[in-house]
């Protein structure tokens, strides 16, 4: 029978491949009973395996705040023989209201940025690839798109963006050249972008280190969804929502994302916050988080060949304190 579903929002075996799957199932030990939350559930890959664990006696929580997700939700909880709950939202929010509420989880995940499904969907505007609206919301009904940040923005402030969180060498010609071409005419597609950019920067560094708008793509999209906003409110709400015992995983793909899941652990691990120069502990505070993963898991050589996007993956696990 002919699915209701228009084609690009059915589930599709080749989706967006979990990434360090089995370091994540591993280190995540799930049990039967357990209750896993998913805070990017995407197109549910690693919700599924780790379900596996719970052996049919357990919940899993998803949340994603992209609701073209939800045909992947309803696949999961048909087949996943486990009580399961969508909740839509940013998971800086709903973690945090998870949490106020009293929910309790044994373990917890954080598969961060987007999906190849929301790369591969020209409609969505994250893909240099393609020319398409400039969106990049990960969430549609979020107020600003990459459109407003390109339009709108000052120059410095797209500058920093692209320094920042592209690590672009070239920043500061491509903002100017951006602010140049919108005097003109406003940025409506990606493909405008694309041109821009291109002209912006020398021709030698046009080629050879991989697309040329991949970096400037890269940080608007991390710009116009807050992800190390959230990423930082969440992890407070994280730990808090364990049970002692329970487990947070968070797969991080910039540096920028895996030094705040460093630092966190680092501190929470400490429990301490008396200066170095004090003698002696004074604040009392216990050690809330063992980190499990001293250094962060990469993907294997062989993972990484397989699945490009999983090349800059890093994977931070922490373990409440009992
Ligand atoms: C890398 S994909 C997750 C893939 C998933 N682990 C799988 O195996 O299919 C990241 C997902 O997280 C969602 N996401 C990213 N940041 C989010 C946030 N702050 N709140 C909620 N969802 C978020 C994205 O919409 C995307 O669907």
């Amino acid at each position: 029978m002919q699915s209701m579903l228009p084609n690009v929002l059915q589930p599709n075996t080749t989706d967006h491949v979990p990434v360090l799957a089995d370091e994540v199932r591993a280190l995540l030990a799930l049990e039967p009973g357990h209750t896993l939350i998913d805070g990017t559930f995407g197109a549910g890959g690693h919700a599924a395996l780790l379900a596996i664990d719970l052996h049919g006696r357990g919940k899993v929580i998803a949340i994603d705040r992209d609701p073209s997700v939800r045909p992947y939700f309803e696949r999961f909880r048909r087949t996943a023989g486990v009580t399961a709950r969508f909740l839509r939202g940013d998971f800086s929010i709903v973690l945090t209201q998870l949490a106020e509420n009293g929910v309790r989880a044994d373990a917890l995940l954080l598969d961060l940025g987007v999906s190849s499904m929301q790369l591969d969907r020209p409609e969505r505007g994250f893909s240099y690839a393609t020319d398409a609206p400039l969106d990049m919301r990960m969430d549609p009904s979020a107020d600003y798109s990459a459109r407003e940040l390109v339009n709108e923005a000052d120059e410095r402030e797209l500058e920093r963006i692209f320094r920042r969180y592209g690590e672009e060498r070239f920043a500061r010609q491509i903002a100017r050249a951006i602010g140049r071409r919108r005097k003109q005419q406003a940025f409506e597609r990606t493909g405008d972008l694309v041109d821009t950019i291109k002209a912006a920067i020398p021709a030698p560094a046009r080629f050879g280190e991989g697309h040329p708008a991949k970096r400037v793509f890269q940080a608007l999209r991390i710009a116009v969804n807050d992800e190390l906003e959230a990423l930082d409110a969440a992890l407070p709400a994280a730990v808090e929502i364990l049970r002692p015992g329970g487990r947070v995983a968070v797969i991080s793909f910039h540096s920028l994302e895996d030094r705040i899941v460093k630092h966190a652990f680092r501190e929470w691990a400490r429990g301490c916050t008396c200066p170095p120069e004090f003698p002696i502990c004074v604040c009392g505070q216990e050690p809330e988080l063992r980190v499990l993963t001293p250094r962060p898991v990469r993907p294997s050589a062989r993972e990484a060949a397989l699945n490009p996007r999983a090349a800059s993956a890093r994977l931070r696990v922490g373990e409440k304190v009992e």
